[in-house]
């Protein structure tokens, strides 16, 4: 019997993948033998309303020396992050020598505005090689796995923490009782926590299915994350949403009764509620639209290739590996893949779908017909990227919530 990672209850499995890939291992041709597969499976914890895989590789094989996942590819996102380090270095004006402190750093698309303003800052990050690309930066950072332990040794050579900021991180870790755990040792006990995460509502409300992978193996709501920080006496105090990587929630948070709960969190408690976010019966609806959705996709390309059309794909995020393996789309239907990411050019698609990554400063000149839009939560930025395709006479595919043709 599989336990629930938040509260170890018994947790039902609603949904099966079958065998995946880890998302962001693209490979090189001669490791094509050598990949690693799991089951992935999801279950939905009715105790504790946690969307959750039932299992999951091991940290190392997901966060390593090769982590492919570099935040700052994106123009959107280094705005955004850009736009939080704002608000927070406002807010702690009045603070005497604040600290911040971000888990699940990156390659310091957050830090580096608070770095600039020569604020006492410490970023920690399990992947090496987005830890040396901090340093470059000037980040003072840490490359660990964050737990009660590191939280301790934090505090001793720094002290207490004002913010931790966690953004995309929570959905990453195993013991995340022991994240909790360790960020409310470190923080100051009227400091801020800020979390920001894909959406549970989002995903429901937008079939978003490609949401679900290893790395995110979790996928949080503001029920969840309440429950979660509540057993180490903290509460979510205002929570902010926005439409990043298909519609995610900023969750702030602090020791319970520090701060006034705003109305925002009242009216989101409500629109869960509505959703029944919490009923196994919203998780099998969701099962039953996704494989439409697969059955749509897989035989659109089909019918397609066999017209003589030439099919390619943009953007290779986490996210494809799950489309494309969980469909059954490999290399015979897509030529090949364009992205900006210097870890990911040149490379393959993991898992049975091996479709080969080119920079997507050659799509351009490259002849194609139709092309997927894997990275659909860049819709804005990479259709006004690429205006041109439109103009040659080349259609995008949206594979996300119902498939959609632009022409
Ligand atoms: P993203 O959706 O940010 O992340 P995840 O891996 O968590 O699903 O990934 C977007 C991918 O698209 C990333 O590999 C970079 C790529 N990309 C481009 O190639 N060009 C662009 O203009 C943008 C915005 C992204
Ligand atoms: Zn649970």
């Amino acid at each position: 019997m599989s336990r629930c990672r938040v509260c170890f209850k018994p947790i039902k499995k609603f949904m099966s993948f079958g065998k995946m890939p880890i998302a962001n291992s693209f490979i090189k041709k001669d490791k094509f033998k050598k990949q690693y597969f799991y089951d992935m499976e999801a279950g939905f914890c009715k105790s504790c309303s946690t969307f959750q895989l039932i299992k999951v590789p091991k940290a190392k094989l997901m966060f390593n020396e090769k982590y492919a996942y570099l935040a700052s590819t994106s123009n959107f996102m280094k705005k955004h992050w850009s736009n939080l380090s704002k608000k927070i270095i406002n807010n702690l004006k009045n603070n005497k020598n604040p600290f911040v402190v971000e888990i699940g750093s990156n390659d310091g698309i957050f830090l580096e505005n608070i770095a600039k303003k020569k604020i006492n800052h410490l970023g920690i990050d399990a992947s090496k090689n987005v830890c040396e690309i901090s340093k470059s930066k000037g980040i003072n950072s840490l490359n660990a796995f964050f737990n009660e332990k590191t939280a301790r040794k934090i505090v001793a050579k720094y002290g207490k923490a004002d913010v931790i900021v966690c953004t995309n991180t929570m959905h990453h870790i195993e013991d995340i009782n022991g994240v909790v755990k360790g960020m409310s040792d470190l923080l100051k006990d009227k400091g801020t926590i800020i979390t920001e995460d894909p959406s549970l509502k989002e995903m429901l409300n937008k079939n978003a299915y490609d949401q679900i992978y290893a790395e995110h193996m979790y996928i949080w709501s503001l029920s969840s994350i309440n429950f979660l920080f509540g057993k180490y006496k903290m509460e979510v105090y205002d929570i902010e949403n926005n439409k990043l990587h298909g519609g995610c929630s900023r969750y702030f948070i602090a020791k319970n009764n520090v701060k006034k709960i705003t109305k925002k969190v009242q009216v989101h408690k409500i629109l869960e509620k509505k959703l029944k976010i919490n009923k196994l019966s919203t998780y099998i609806n969701f099962k039953n639209k996704v494989n439409s959705l697969k059955k749509e996709l897989k035989s659109k390309l089909i019918q397609l290739k066999k017209r003589n059309k030439i099919i390619v794909g943009y953007g290779a995020p986490a996210k494809s590996t799950t489309i494309l393996n969980f469909c059954n789309i490999d290399y015979k239907l897509i030529d090949k893949i364009f992205d900006n990411s210097n870890t990911k050019i040149n490379k393959y698609t993991p898992g049975k779908s091996l479709i080969k990554i080119e920079n997507s400063d050659k799509f351009k000149k490259t002849k194609s017909d139709y092309c997927v839009l894997f990275a659909w939560n860049h819709q804005k930025e990479i259709l006004a990227k690429e205006k041109n395709y439109l103009e040659k006479n080349g259609k995008w595919i949206i594979p996300v919530p119902s498939l959609k043709v632009i022409k």
